[in-house]
């Protein structure tokens, strides 16, 4: 199959590597010129485990190409993507400028039989819309608009998109909806198929339960640090109820990222012009907003007041293994702290500088005469950390947890204090 695929983020860039890697011929379009500079040279902009590998394949293989010209991809194309960004406005409402301009360039192009095929996370009603639309421009007979979600995560994006847990496929017709499951037919994965404004409240839905799971557990951990009881024992728990489930209810920080906190206000923005009275969803995004003053408050108990103390904040980005720091607990923290008048000397493994605030070459730098040292984001490499160098570079000795990750007992045994929101302690 031809396929063209608008917008070259996570998502459109993954989803074009990956179907051109199972046999179809790929165009890719953005309008960023240094993002498709760099894919032109075969670089991929930004950091995503596995995907360079796959982009240098489908290159060599001429499976995949990049242009800015929307029109004539979409004219040579039998499935058009749409996978372009919808960011948050100030309001909440999420912006929906670069689909709107995704939809117009992409009408004209449509003078055979296509497939629209919408991955953006966008507000419920907008596949009808792009339906109606499309409708105003282009012969009925020669499109479906099918809005086909994507659930994969930063950092293992590859991975999610050629294992997904489901293919969720709303449409209006059986015929784009079989053009989708053919495509993805080589995940196995089930389908569940809906009307187009389900599919966009499934993806909606998903990202905020999980939102919700995380401010849940981010909650139970302040009860239980108020009760000397251990979270980390208490998500195994209840986690092993299959009615629960184990994941997403690692404690700390609160959640961040491009999507949970947009997806949550988007939703929320919807429901508020339908006169939907939610009160569960802005319950768990105030818990998330408060994260980062339980662990500063947490700090305040051993250091007392911030101003001028130095502190040492591990990890920039908003979760590991990604450069992407939009939304970053991390950096909240950091801002709190400088806010308080505290010195911040951060480092992380992978984000040189992002806010005026520079990581250090290495993370032992980082720590030199601090006061206290906060694991902000969990990288891997803080579980190998020689506890013994820390503890000889650092002025004071506590060592704040805040994803919960670290083994207290090494730390302690290298002298220094371990502190953490639900640690049993
Ligand atoms: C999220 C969803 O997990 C994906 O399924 C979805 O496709 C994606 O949004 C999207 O809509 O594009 P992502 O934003 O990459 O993926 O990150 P997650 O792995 O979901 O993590 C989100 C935040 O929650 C991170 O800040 C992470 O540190 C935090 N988190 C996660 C916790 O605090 N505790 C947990 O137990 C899990």
């Amino acid at each position: 199959m031809k396929i063209a695929v608008i917008g070259a983020g996570y998502v459109g860039l993954t989803t074009s590597c990956v179907l051109a890697d199972k046999g179809s011929t790929v165009t890719c379009i953005d309008n960023d010129q240094s993002k498709l500079e760099k894919l032109a040279k075969g670089q991929v902009p930004f950091f995503e485990p596995g995907l360079q590998e796959v982009l240098d394949r489908t290159l060599a293989n001429n499976k995949l190409t990049f242009t800015d010209q929307t029109v004539s991809a979409v004219k040579e194309a039998d499935v058009v993507f749409i996978a372009v960004g919808t960011p948050p406005k100030a309001t909440g409402e999420p912006d929906l400028t670069y689909l709107k301009t995704a939809i117009d360039d992409l009408a004209s192009g449509i003078t055979s039989y296509k497939t629209i095929v919408t991955k953006s996370t966008v507000p419920l009603g907008t596949n009808e819309w792009i339906h109606e639309t499309l409708l105003e421009n282009a012969d009925p007979a020669l499109f479906d608009v099918v809005s086909n979600p994507e659930f994969l995560k930063e950092g293992t994006a590859l991975y999610d998109t050629v294992n997904p847990d489901r293919v969720v496929i709303g449409a209006k017709s059986a015929r784009g909806a079989s053009v989708v499951k053919e495509l993805f037919a080589f995940t196995n994965a089930p389908v569940y198929e809906t009307t187009l404004t389900g599919a966009e409240m499934i993806k909606y839905a998903s990202n905020v339960f999980l939102a919700v799971k995380i401010s849940f557990i981010n909650e139970i951990a302040s009860i239980c640090d108020a009760f000397h009881v251990n979270v980390k024992e208490v998500a195994e728990g209840i986690g092993a109820d299959p009615r629960i489930g184990p994941a997403f209810l690692r404690s700390g920080l609160g959640y961040g990222g491009s999507c949970l906190p947009k997806d949550l206000s988007a939703l929320l923005y919807s429901a508020a012009g339908k006169q939907v009275d939610a009160h569960l969803l802005p319950s768990a995004a105030k818990v998330n907003d408060q994260q980062v003053n339980r662990y500063t408050a947490k700090l305040e108990e051993d250091l007392g007041i911030l101003k001028q103390k130095r502190i040492a904040v591990w990890g920039l980005s908003f979760k590991p293994d990604t450069d992407d720091t939009r939304h970053s607990p991390a950096i909240l923290l950091i801002l709190s702290l400088i806010e308080k008048g505290a010195e911040v000397l951060a480092f992380d493994p992978l984000v040189k500088e992002v806010e005026g605030i520079v990581s250090q070459h290495d993370l032992y730098e980082s720590v030199k005469e601090a006061d206290a040292l906060i694991l902000a984001t969990e990288w891997a490499v803080f579980n190998s950390v020689d506890w013994n160098r820390v503890r000889s570079l650092m002025k004071g000795n506590i060592v704040l947890d805040a994803r919960n990750v670290l083994n207290h007992r090494t730390v302690t045994e290298a002298g220094l204090t371990y502190r953490a929101i639900g640690s049993g302690r």
